[in-house]
């Protein structure tokens, strides 16, 4: 049983106020959670509840959050059963009752959820990746690697938001790791030999993009990967983030210094996946072109069309983009919907259609996410993470590792059943 719930503001690696969540059990047992953020945020995402005090943060404080957790949400949940994950994301869900979580707050409801998820854990003495899992573990997913980091930096803009390097050839997780970690280590020098400037730090900790064209880009990535002989072992993938990019008036997108529609858009994504093996393609379009999506999925035949914006983790609009055809999968970011239980939700939805979940961490990440432990716990094939430069993402990548150490007979997840790349 639960008895008690404090909550506290915090910061997360971008230093921004989180709220921080601790659940203890009568048994004594502990569970604490916070909600990551990201740079490109959904529009239909959990919505994150900030004090808007321009004094405070530059507006960013989280104390009315922090409030919701301990006068509003503690005093529903406090008595009751913390194994029962669903029935206290319900409780929170309807005192909320909005479609978005603005009442409340989804930062201060997830926090909550994640920290009660936790919690359970800790009372059935196994780690999280455990408890969630739905049969026995076999495999850790194949990290993909942000490696370069687009949007607007000074005078250039970079239309797609990341290009990533996926190792799914390696025999296990270690190997992938390391040719993760080299990989992005000579891309640095290939970037300064061929554009004659140290690259800067972009968003995710990736390089910033040297050029607008997506295309350049990925050569770029293609001849790192040729100089650490391991062309054979990776793919590469790209997420172009296209709400950041989208004039809705005239609905048409950026894309290397000129403006295109929809069709334009697949048309120059699909060309890109005849030179290059791009396991997945993310948000090519807006996060409400569902018709362009559909275009996507329909003539993008050699890589998976993936929905983070147009999907938000949430069932609603999965099933939409189920019965339109709109993806062939969707980024798994349990904040973006705001409770455990609508992410596994969503999960399972996506399960029964036969669609790829992909689980994400967020740009502005915390420490110890659990979307680590929703990885390797539901078995997915591969999942984003961000440039191996910065402490909570190279703990993603020793989670992986850790998780390989405690799972028997441990296998790297073989993406080949789902991968539509020729081979090469
Ligand atoms: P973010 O990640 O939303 O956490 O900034 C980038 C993305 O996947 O769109
Ligand atoms: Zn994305």
């Amino acid at each position: 049983r639960i008895a008690s719930i404090t909550a506290r503001q915090m910061l997360d690696c971008g230093g921004r106020p989180l709220v921080e969540v601790d659940v203890r059990t009568d048994s004594g047992h502990v569970g604490r959670g916070a909600a990551p953020t990201g740079h490109s945020v959904g529009a239909h995402e959990a919505f994150v509840l900030r004090d808007d005090d321009p004094s405070r943060y530059d507006g960013r404080s989280v104390h009315r959050a922090v409030r919701n957790v301990e006068e509003v949400l503690a005093p529903a949940l406090v008595g009751r059963d913390v194994s029962d994950q669903a029935a206290l994301d319900t409780v929170m869900i309807e005192l909320d009752g909005t479609p978005r979580k603005t009442r409340l707050g989804g930062n201060a409801i997830y926090s909550v959820s994640i920290a009660c998820l936790r919690a359970a854990a800790a009372c059935a003495a196994e780690p999280v990746y455990r408890h969630l899992a739905a049969g026995p573990l076999t495999t850790v997913p194949v990290p993909a690697f942000n490696v370069v980091n687009g949007g607007r930096h000074g005078a250039l803009v970079q239309a797609y938001n990341e290009f990533l390097v996926v190792p799914h050839g390696a025999e296990d997780i270690f190997e992938a790791v390391e040719i993760g970690v080299r990989v992005f280590e000579v891309l640095g020098g290939v970037l300064e030999r061929r554009f004659r400037t140290r690259p800067g730090v972009g968003k995710s900790y990736g390089f910033v993009a040297p050029s607008s064209s997506p295309r350049v880009v990925l050569d770029v990535l293609r001849d790192a990967a040729d100089a650490c002989g391991v062309l054979d072992k990776v793919a590469f993938a790209v997420d172009c983030a296209s709400s950041e990019m989208y004039d809705r008036p005239s609905r048409t997108y950026e894309l290397d210094g000129r403006r295109t529609d929809a069709a334009g858009m697949v048309e120059y994504a699909a060309a890109l996946t005849e030179e290059f093996a791009l396991l997945f393609v993310e948000d090519l379009l807006d996060e409400d072109d569902w018709d362009g999506f559909a275009l996507a999925a329909r003539e993008l035949t050699r890589t998976l069309v993936l929905g983070d914006d147009l999907v938000v983790t949430n069932s609603a609009r999965l099933r939409r983009a189920i019965d339109e055809r709109a993806v062939d999968g969707f980024l798994l970011k349990p904040n973006q919907v705001g409770t455990i239980t609508q992410a596994l939700e969503a999960f399972e939805e996506a399960r029964r259609a036969g669609l790829v979940v992909v689980p994400s961490g967020r740009s502005g990440g915390v420490i110890d996410d659990v979307v680590m432990d929703l990885a390797v716990g539901l078995q997915v094939p591969f999942l984003k993470n961000g440039a191996p430069r910065s402490g909570e993402r190279i703990e993603k990548l020793n989670f992986l590792m850790r998780a390989a150490h405690d799972i028997e007979g441990c296998r790297l997840a073989d993406v080949s059943a789902i991968a539509r790349f020729p081979d090469r």
